[in-house]
């Protein structure tokens, strides 16, 4: 079945992997290395492009003429699909949930270079926003395609399942985790099932950065169960999995001192630059896992860096 899923060239893979030897020397832990697919290649790079190759490969087969999708007024996700619509000739609509900012920065203002259509609307008022354009578009005879929030679905969580096939390809060396931050639970989604495909003693940790417990295991099992049905796998369960939630601070998008402390880290160690909401507070998990001996120092980890650049200048 995934051999024949359509996937069309959006970034460019495989992506590096490296070590990150100022920092394993630093926190004398094991050794850490970074996946970068910060470094996907399209405006910005990050995540989603891994996920649109194929959801949007989906949308072309459905002869798809409007993209319409949901993030954040700060979502990379958003920033991703109007660069992804802009290279495939596309429309693209962005429903951004939030107040219309007051100044063009960040992804917002990289939206509407990519040439998308935004509408800033209330978390309440979404559905209704989404399924107006949708009518809208139908009465200018185009075909809409609406993606959800973050890419999540079970394509995107199949790019992700890909993704994993490519680290083991790159790397001769075991890891004893893979460490990802959890926003949807697309990405871990994925890990997890290439991790299942790929059997070994790697542990896939998830680090979220929003959801409580409970709602990453149900946001994360409706995509993994769905590819699993389609693969007559066996059903995964909440306790297949390793979440996080000790790192959210108040909530999604706010940022706490150590995030802070965490990004100059890595960037005056290793030149990497991290984003406040996703990577940042992903990292802040991992060095606090090793600081507390979740890791021997002979080990491998590494750590999935998923974007988020453009973010990092309103820090
Ligand atoms: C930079 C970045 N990292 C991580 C994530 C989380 O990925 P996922 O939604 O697949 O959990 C996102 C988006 O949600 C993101 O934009």
């Amino acid at each position: 079945m995934l051999s024949e899923l359509e996937r069309i060239h959006l970034g460019e893979f495989p992506t590096p992997l490296h070590e990150l030897k100022n920092l394993s020397s630093y926190l004398k832990g094991p050794r850490i290395y970074i996946k970068r697919d910060d470094l996907t290649g399209l405006a910005l790079g990050g995540n989603k492009v891994r996920k649109l190759e194929y959801i949007l490969a989906d949308a072309l087969a459905q002869k798809a003429e409007v993209i319409i999708t949901i993030g954040a007024v700060s979502s990379n996700h958003a920033r991703q699909t109007a660069a992804a619509a802009a290279v495939l000739g596309l429309e693209c609509q962005l429903v951004l949930i939030g107040p219309e900012p007051e100044q063009m920065q960040g992804n917002y203002l990289l939206d509407h270079l990519l040439g998308a259509d935004c509408y800033c609307v209330r978390n309440r008022d979404v559905e209704t926003a989404v399924a107006r354009l949708i009518e809208e578009n139908h009465r200018r005879g185009k075909v809409s395609y609406v993606i959800p929030a973050g890419g999540h679905t079970p394509l995107g969580a199949i790019a992700y399942m890909q993704a994993y096939s490519e680290i083991k390809a790159q790397s001769p060396q075991d890891f004893a985790a893979v460490v990802t931050a959890v926003g949807t639970g697309t990405t871990y989604a994925g890990l997890h099932l290439g991790q299942k495909n790929n059997p070994d003693d790697t542990r896939v940790i998830g680090i979220s950065v929003g959801g409580d417990l409970a709602w990453c295991h149900r946001e994360i099992l409706k995509v993994v169960n769905e590819v699993e049905e389609q693969l007559e796998w066996t059903a995964s369960r909440p306790e297949d999995f390793n979440i996080f939630t000790d790192y959210i601070g108040e909530g999604y998008t706010i940022v706490y001192p150590r995030v802070q402390e965490v990004i100059k880290l890595l960037a005056r160690k290793e030149g990497v630059l991290l984003d406040p909401v996703y990577t940042g507070k992903a990292m802040v998990g991992l060095i606090d896992l090793i600081t507390k001996g979740f890791f021997r120092p002979d080990q491998n980890v590494l750590f999935l860096h998923t974007g988020g650049t453009p973010e990092l200048f309103s820090l």
